[in-house]
């Protein structure tokens, strides 16, 4: 595939590569104007151009020493936030961390409350970050509300649908995940959920002009054809490779409708699975959201004395040695996520050879090798008499 890339990069026109945006965008219902191709590091120092009041293009993120510029997200929120101020120069103090809600959703009250805070000490609140689909569990934040503060407050509004933005495209997704429509951008990520080969990132801008506002320079040595879309513009990279090349043949190979069963049949598999976990004595059902499930390997016996701390310790080991085991055992592979301070095994369905039999076997399998690492790690102390 790099190889016909390579040679094809220069033969396909701009315009085509437009279109392909475009109807990406569309799949995505309308919600971002065009322009694919670059990831949310990318977009960072557009946001901050756009909100800020004073040209940070020309004078950099630092003129204005006493009025820091504040990022806000949850603190669901994946490590590229981290790279991404760092990167951009503004520091990873600039994020303020909020706090969410039982679903692991940011609460939408203290990200008023902080932004009003920030503004009185004479800071420059200027993006929220929101998510459709956490790294973790897949928890969507309330995105209408968000944005609803955003368009209060004039800041820029960016959701990271990197893994779970393409399931706004079908209707089994819940609702929330459709409020990315409203986005000033998006991230998306088709080595994700449209299965496509590492690596493809895509970032989805409403107004283009921003790009080109932020990242165009026309110096004379680059001779440029205004009539065509010259990417160049609308990013950071000069020479690129041909990234997209991969995912528009898949599009055209698998069509929207092909891409809308795939996901719903992922999302159906991943509750199916939350399902046949529930049922399971031995285990316990942590959340369920989008194609991810998150679950943890409680022995029946312990299942009483779920809250005490030294049991709670010892599952907290049993499920990190199950999830390395299950790795390097080769029968069935999950992650592992954080959920409620508690250690957990994540299975997260982005496949589309995925079936009902494999998420039926998931259960057993899991219990068996947790029985096995229990009766290894668990402390004389905490067995029952
Ligand atoms: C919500 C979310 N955002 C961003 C990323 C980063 O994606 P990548 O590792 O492909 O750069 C991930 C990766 O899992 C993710 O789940």
């Amino acid at each position: 595939m790099d190889t016909l890339a390579s040679r094809y990069r220069d033969r396909v026109p701009d315009r085509e590569m437009d279109r392909r945006a475009h109807w990406l965008s569309h799949q995505l219902r309308r919600t971002a104007g065009q322009r694919g191709q670059y990831g949310e590091l990318r977009l960072l120092p557009r946001g901050a151009h756009c909100q800020a009041d004073w040209d940070i293009r020309k004078h950099g993120v630092f003129e204005n020493p006493g009025r820091k510029l504040r990022v806000y997200c949850s603190g669901e929120t994946h490590t590229w936030i981290q790279k991404a101020t760092d990167l951009g120069g503004l520091g990873t103090d600039s994020i303020r961390w909020i706090a969410t809600d039982s679903k692991s959703r940011m609460d939408v009250s203290t990200l008023r409350r902080q932004i009003e805070a920030d503004t009185a000490a004479g800071d420059a609140p200027f993006l929220v970050v929101g998510t459709a689909g956490s790294v973790s569990t897949g928890a969507v934040d309330p995105l209408p509300e968000i944005s609803a503060l955003c368009k209060e407050y004039g800041m820029w509004f960016h959701v990271d649908g990197a893994y779970g933005g393409f399931a706004a495209a079908v209707p089994q997704a819940n609702d929330d995940v459709r409020g990315l429509c409203l986005a000033d951008s998006i991230a998306v990520d088709p080595h994700k959920w449209l299965y496509a080969p590492l690596e493809a990132g895509c970032a989805l801008v409403r107004d283009p002009e921003m790009l080109r506002a932020a990242f165009a320079y026309h110096p004379p040595y680059y001779h440029f054809d205004e009539q065509a879309t010259n990417y160049v513009d609308y990013g950071p990279q000069n020479s690129r490779g041909f990234r997209a090349l991969k995912v528009w043949l898949a599009l055209r190979q698998v069509g929207a409708e092909g891409y809308r069963k795939m996901i719903a049949d992922d999302i159906r598999l991943s509750r199916a699975m939350a399902q046949a976990i529930s049922r399971h004595a031995e285990l316990e059902l942590m959340t369920q959201d989008l194609s991810i499930t998150t679950f943890r390997y409680v022995p029946s016996d312990l299942r009483a004395r779920l809250r005490e701390s030294e049991v709670e310790i010892h599952l907290d080991a049993l499920n990190r040695e199950l999830v390395d085991r299950l790795q390097r055992g080769g029968e069935i592979f999950v992650s592992n996520a954080i959920v409620c301070g508690r250690y957990v095994l994540r299975a997260c369905i982005v496949n589309f050879h995925t079936t009902q039999s494999d998420v039926e076997a998931v259960p057993d399998i899991v219990a068996r090798i947790g029985c096995e690492v229990d009766t290894e790690l668990r402390p004389t102390t905490s067995r029952s008499q």
